[in-house]
């Protein structure tokens, strides 16, 4: 999968943002006006709700709601909420017990009323028990439920009783979604495909986002014409599945277009100079998409392809569908067709049935790989999920001695990775001005956050710099 945090489908990839980034018109316009409602949208979890979130305030803005950085004073507060691991989904109650202090402040100083909704996949899996735990939710609503927000609120406003949306109907989501962004800088997120039918047995996703579906490629193309337009300059396609992205050919020829095939049409749109894709699966890369990375030169050499685990019986167990010697078999292809690709991982340690033995063998396959940057989790019990009434669960000590000697070894090859570039000549997305001021901040093509002087018209700009130091998530570099 895929699932990425606060930007993880894969939970929890800590992007550093930059200070400043281009104003959005879309909310600059709306806040001149003095009676805009103010919208407060807490995002967790994966690259689907960033996007998710960025569209909820799409569908929102034409009816007045202006977004705002801090939840004190807002109309309407949206959890967008993350399931994949017990913590995630924890966050949300106790998130929501501050919301509840800060909704009964402002309503007792006359300040007028707060709207509370929880959104996302904690809201798909327990939208009723969040009702019942904790009353001050006025809407709950499922991922495949956005478009329907501004009913939804005209629901509450007319004090029908709190509302609970959870119906599942991807392809209505996104025709009734608004055809145009509002982006907030110069990399942008586009979903393409969700949900998920491979059930691995530690993962929620396919029960709280549903089957995979693939959005037509009329309406990604016009997504991301529109984004262009906007400034934007690089656009991650993104999916729980991504690379089981499949739609009718946009030429009616009644040919099947795979995600090598999207790619390279949507490569072709003037402005975008970058594309990446996230998450896909080893069972679905196949040849064209590999060819496709090999040759498409707007698609970046960083390839997110997570494994889980080298052992082969606790993949079999929780039914990755492939083994270990496949999927070595496959980055030896990647590689082939893209010799400076670096790859990123997901890895969970401590699955039930995990022995020594099997850890090794993830230790060794990520010894075998070699990963550019990973991200990697204890198992966590998903109620529901075929992992969790397995026996031989591995106790929470075991778990934690396996993950540090896994991150011990990942952070030492980030970070290996990360010198190795160093007196090489990177382009740069420049985002905006980077914390310290007077600096630039941007990504390089493998994702580091790159901080250089510079001047701030090139913002917005793929710019060259030799890198000059590197830390384990960062750059330095000098304008080449
Ligand atoms: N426990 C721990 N990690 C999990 N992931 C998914 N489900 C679980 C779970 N139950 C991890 C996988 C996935 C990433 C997004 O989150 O590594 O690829
Ligand atoms: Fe990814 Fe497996 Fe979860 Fe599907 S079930 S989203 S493939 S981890």
């Amino acid at each position: 999968m895929t699932s990425q945090s606060p930007r993880d489908i894969n939970a929890s990839r800590d992007i550093e943002s930059p200070v400043i980034a281009k104003p959005s018109e879309t909310a600059s316009n709306i806040a001149n006006a003095q009676n805009a409602k103010k919208l407060f949208i807490k995002t967790y979890g994966c690259q689907m709700n960033v996007y998710d979130s960025e569209r909820m305030a799409d569908v929102l803005a034409p009816i007045g709601y202006m977004a705002v950085d801090t939840p004190d004073d807002a109309d309407l507060v949206v959890l967008n909420t993350c399931h994949i691991r017990e913590k995630a989904a924890e966050k949300v109650y106790s998130e929501l017990g501050r919301v509840r202090k800060m909704k009964e402040t402002k309503e007792s100083e006359g300040r007028g009323e707060m709207t509370v909704a929880v959104a996302g996949c904690v809201a798909q899996a327990e939208g009723e028990e969040i009702m019942r735990r904790a009353p001050v939710v006025d809407m709950v609503l499922g991922p495949q439920t956005y478009h329907k927000l501004p009913e939804m609120i005209a629901r509450v406003a007319r004090k029908q009783g709190n509302v609970l949306e959870t119906e599942f109907d991807t392809l209505e989501k996104f025709d009734e979604l608004p055809t145009t962004r509002d982006p907030k800088g110069f990399a942008a997120f586009l979903t393409i495909q969700e949900g998920c039918d491979k059930f691995c047995t530690f993962c929620v996703v396919p029960y709280t986002r549903g089957a995979e579906v693939s959005r037509p490629v009329a309406q990604i193309v016009a997504e991301a014409r529109d984004l262009a337009k906007k400034g934007v300059r690089e656009i991650t396609l993104i999916g729980q599945n991504v690379n089981a992205y499949m739609a009718d050919a946009p030429d009616g020829s009644g040919e099947e277009w795979g995600l090598g095939d999207l790619i390279k049409h949507v490569a072709k749109i003037g402005g975008i100079e970058r594309l990446r894709f996230t998450t896909s699966h080893p069972r679905d890369m196949d040849d064209d998409l590999i060819e496709t990375i090999g040759n498409e030169p707007k698609l970046m050499p960083y390839l997110h392809l997570p494994i889980q685990a080298g052992s082969d019986k606790v993949l079999r167990d929780m039914n990755r569908g492939h083994t270990y010697e496949h999927y070595k078999n496959l980055i030896a292809k990647i590689r082939a067709a893209r010799p400076d690709i670096a790859l990123s991982g997901d890895f969970i340690v401590g699955f039930p049935g995990e022995t020594d033995l099997d850890f090794e063998q993830t230790m060794k396959c990520v010894e075998e790989i070699g990963y550019g940057s990973s991200f990697s989790f204890k198992y966590s019990i998903r109620p529901g999920t075929p992992g969790a009434s397995m026996p031989r669960q591995v106790p929470e000590e075991v778990k934690s001695e396996r993950l540090k000697r896994l991150q011990d070894l990942l952070y030492t090859q980030q970070r290996n990775f990360n010198h190795s570039l160093i007196g090489r000549t990177l382009d740069i997305l420049v985002e905006g001005i980077g914390r310290d001021g007077g600096q630039l901040f941007g990504r390089s093509p493998y994702l580091q956050g790159t901080h250089f002087d510079g001047s701030d018209d090139l913002i917005g700009q793929v710019v060259p710099v030799t890198i000059t130091g590197a830390g384990r998530n960062s750059l330095t570099g000098d304008l080449a």
